[in-house]
Order: C-alpha cells, then structure tokens, then sequence
C-alpha cells in the first residue's frame, strides 16, 4: 500500500527555532522611528512588546530554544502530519508528486497558533494581563484568543469588518475562547471613529485593524499588542513548520523541487520555506514561489520602500513590499491575504531573487480548491487555496513538460469556518478584482515624503 500520511513522534518537534536572518546574503533596511528617521530602539517597542519578543526581532542567532512551557502546548496539535496528494496527482495526470504540510490540524484550524503561545507565553512571564490584535480572516484573532487563554491574558480583537460580517462563526469560536471582539473600524477608538466618519461604509482592512488595536495598547499600562504575522518574531517561530517537513520528506527520502505558501503578511510562507531557503543559499536547486491574490498584489506589483504597517501611521516605518498604507484592499474572501504590505525579511529575499512571487485571482483559485477538495476531502481555508491553485499549476506544467518532480506547498488552513466563501463560489456570485497599475501608483502617491532609504 502507498504511505500517504508521514508522522513524526512528539519528541521529533524541534527544539529551537530557525531565523534565516543569520544566512542571508543581504539583511533587510532597519525599521526606523517615523519620528526621528532613526532606528527603532527596544526603548520604542516596549510599550507593545515584551522584551524576548523584541529581543527576537534584532537577533542574528541562527538559532532560538523554543521555551519548554511553549513546547507543551505545541504538543496539543504538533507535530503536524505531512500529506502525499496521490489523488490529486491521479485526477491531474501528473508525473509530479504533491505534499502538503497539513497546519489544519491545530485548535484554531491554521499555522496561526504556533506564535500565538508563544507570543502569549513571554507576555504572561512579563506579567502582562491584556492584549490587543487585529485579525482578517479571523484565524489570528481565534489563535491569540485560545493561546492568551491558556496563559489567563484577556485578549481584544478587532476584526476587519467584512470578515466580521462574512464569519459569524470565527467571532463565535473567539468568544469561546473568552475573548472580546468588535467590527473595526469600530467606535472604540479615535482611529475607527474617524475613519468611519471619513468612509461609513468601508469594508475595513488589516491596515485599518492593526491601527486600533496598537491605538488601544498604547493607550493602556496593562496591556501589550500582538501581531499576528509581518514582524520578525512570527516568521521565526512558525519555522517549525519547515523544520519538521524537512525530517518528513527525509522519511520517505524525498527532496523538494518546488515550495510554495500563500502570502498574506507572509508568516505561513516563511515558516514552511525558510528552513530551506538555508539550503537554496548553500547551493541547493530549489523554487519558491509566494502567492498572493491579484487584488493585493504587494509582491508582484508593490513598490520595495519604508511605509507604515498600519493605515492611521502609528506603527514603526518597515522597509518591505507595500502597496501603501492607505490601500484598502477589494473585500475579496481571503481576508487574510488582505494586507497592503509584506514581511520586510520576505521582502528582501523577493528582491534578491531567492524566492519567487506570483499572483492569482479568485475565480482560479477557488476552482482548484473545489478539485483539491474532491479528491483529498480537505477543504482549504480562501487564503490556503491560492497556494493550492499554485500547486495544480506546477502539477499540469510537470504534466506538459513530462518532468518528474516534487511539490511540496504549506497547506496553512482548512476552511470549515469560510463555507459562505464557497456558496458564494458554487452559487456564481463570485467576481474578480485584478488592481489595475493606475491604482497602484494612484496609492503609492500617498508614500511620497517617506524616507526612500537608511544610510546610518
Ligand atoms: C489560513 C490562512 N493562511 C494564510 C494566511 C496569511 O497570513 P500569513 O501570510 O501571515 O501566513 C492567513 C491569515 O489570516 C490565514 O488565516
């Protein structure tokens, strides 16, 4: 019989984390205080952050113990099986073989919770009581939620409002898990209510959420901000995605010729590819692709400069990827690809041409996820089907190239909690939104002023 599913052991979890910042060939621009133009200090993080995390996000260590009482809490989902898609494979005719990392297993349905315990692990040893976050999709909100719980954080989301509307579900599953929840913009604090007196019927947008939930933080002693993807710190601990692929495909004495993510800020990718990027940089031949929608095409289309990370400019500026801070993205249902920027370490391995990017738009994407769904009985969370129609594609092009090879994609969440995103679909109400290039450079406009470099 053909293995299909390959485990690992519980004491086969890495130990410690991979931060690629100590092998690349070009370190990203340093994130800079929009106040002085200089870099940002742990002094200026403090407020949000608690000091491993902002020690994390500076540090060149190759490699980072994962604290023990983060690793028990792993255990509740980890290690996360990896899936051969034999017939996915049969149903497209393809010498190419599929894995998939399958994050889906884990309480909240996606690779979100392995930063979330860890994040709320070093705010609870700094005594922390409170936390804030944004959230698109609602699976970083749902994730924060259920990891501050096991640590006694009470935790405040604020939810994108289309994905709030569209997920009745998700803000079910973070009540649950005791935590509060509101529509942002919302009326809670100046950044919302300014920005729904400005535009009443917004669709909101991660840019937006970010703003209110660093606004609320900054505002309190108590509490501290969490994000759930972008920074440093979060790439670094979903590493342990890749890491533990890496010893599944050595069990079956496989090597990957292709690796894809979906990006939305980027932390799913990284987490799955990094690991390996080491190898790309030591000589090894390997692919990347990161995939984003064609509606917030940072990547593909973004310009590569400083901008703020958040819509209302209360954020450090970052040097990454972005389609500018103002962009207010179509209200496509991947919430969680929504984002007008990229991780800057993302970021810069794009442009040192060590990982492609590739952008993708609904009707496709969700195509390839109905056929994944029929012959592998998963269905991918709107976000995850983009790296899965990136899959399919590099499967028919082994087909009509007849080349053997191995595909490996993070298959980063299920999609249980987005069935009105698939009625939508199979009902033929969804439509595409493609930026046009005088969109883009119509909200790029908004960037001018802003530091285009940091010369020391
Ligand atoms: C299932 C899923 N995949 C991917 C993403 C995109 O985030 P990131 O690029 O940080 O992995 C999200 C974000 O909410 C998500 O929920």
């Amino acid at each position: 019989m053909k293995q299909t599913k390959i485990f690992l052991n519980e004491k086969d979890i890495p130990r410690q984390w991979y931060n690629i910042a100590a092998d690349m060939p070009n370190q990203p621009p340093p994130p800079l205080n929009p106040g002085t133009l200089q870099p940002i200090t742990p002094d200026d993080l403090s407020p949000l952050f608690p000091m491993p995390l902002i020690l994390q996000e500076v540090s060149q260590d190759r490699y980072i113990d994962i604290p023990e009482p983060v690793l028990e809490a792993l255990t509740l989902w980890r290690p996360s099986p990896l899936i051969r898609a034999h017939r996915l494979e049969k149903a497209l005719n393809t010498p190419a073989k599929i894995y998939f990392k399958y994050e889906g297993v884990s309480p909240t349905g996606s690779h979100k919770p392995n930063t979330a315990v860890a994040q709320a692990y070093y705010n609870h040893i700094e005594g922390v009581k409170r936390l804030t976050t944004e959230t698109g999709a609602g699976q970083w909100g749902s994730s924060l939620a259920f990891a501050a719980g096991m640590f006694g954080i009470d935790v405040k989301v604020y939810m994108v409002r289309v994905s709030f509307d569209q997920k009745p579900y998700r803000k079910a599953m973070i009540q649950s898990f005791g935590a509060e929840i509101v529509s942002s913009p919302s009326m809670d604090t100046q950044t919302g209510r300014k920005i729904r007196e400005k535009m009443p019927d917004t669709p909101g947008s991660l840019g937006i959420a970010i703003s209110e939930a660093v606004e609320d933080a900054a505002g309190r002693e108590d509490t501290n901000y969490s994000l759930g993807s972008v920074l440093n710190h979060v790439l670094l601990h979903q590493t342990i995605i890749g890491q533990e692929a890496k010893k599944q495909l050595e069990i079956v004495g496989e090597s990957a010729d292709v690796i894809i993510g979906c990006v939305g800020g980027g932390s799913n990718f990284a987490g799955l590819a990094f690991p390996f990027v080491r190898d790309k940089i030591n000589g090894a031949d390997i692919d990347f692709l990161a995939i984003e929608p064609a509606s917030c095409p940072t990547l593909t289309k973004g310009a590569h400069r400083y901008d703020f990370g958040d819509t209302a400019q209360l954020t450090p500026l970052s040097y990454m990827h972005t389609l500018g801070h103002g962009f207010v993205p179509p209200a496509i249902h991947a919430g969680g690809l929504r984002y007008h920027g990229d991780a800057p370490l993302l970021s810069q391995l794009v442009k040192d041409e060590l990982i492609r990017a590739e952008a993708y738009s609904q009707l496709d994407v969700f195509q390839s996820a109905i056929l994944f769904a029929k012959h592998e009985g998963i269905i991918p969370a709107p976000e995850t089907s983009h790296a899965v129609h990136a899959a399919v594609t590099q499967a028919i092009q082994a087909r009509e190239e007849g080349k053997e090879k191995t595909i490996l994609f993070n298959f980063s969440g299920h999609g249980y909690f987005d069935m009105s995103a698939y009625t939508n679909y199979l009902e033929g109400g969804l439509i595409d939104h493609v930026m046009t290039d005088e969109e883009i450079q119509e909200s790029l406009k908004k960037l001018e002023g802003l530091p285009l470099s940091f010369n020391g």
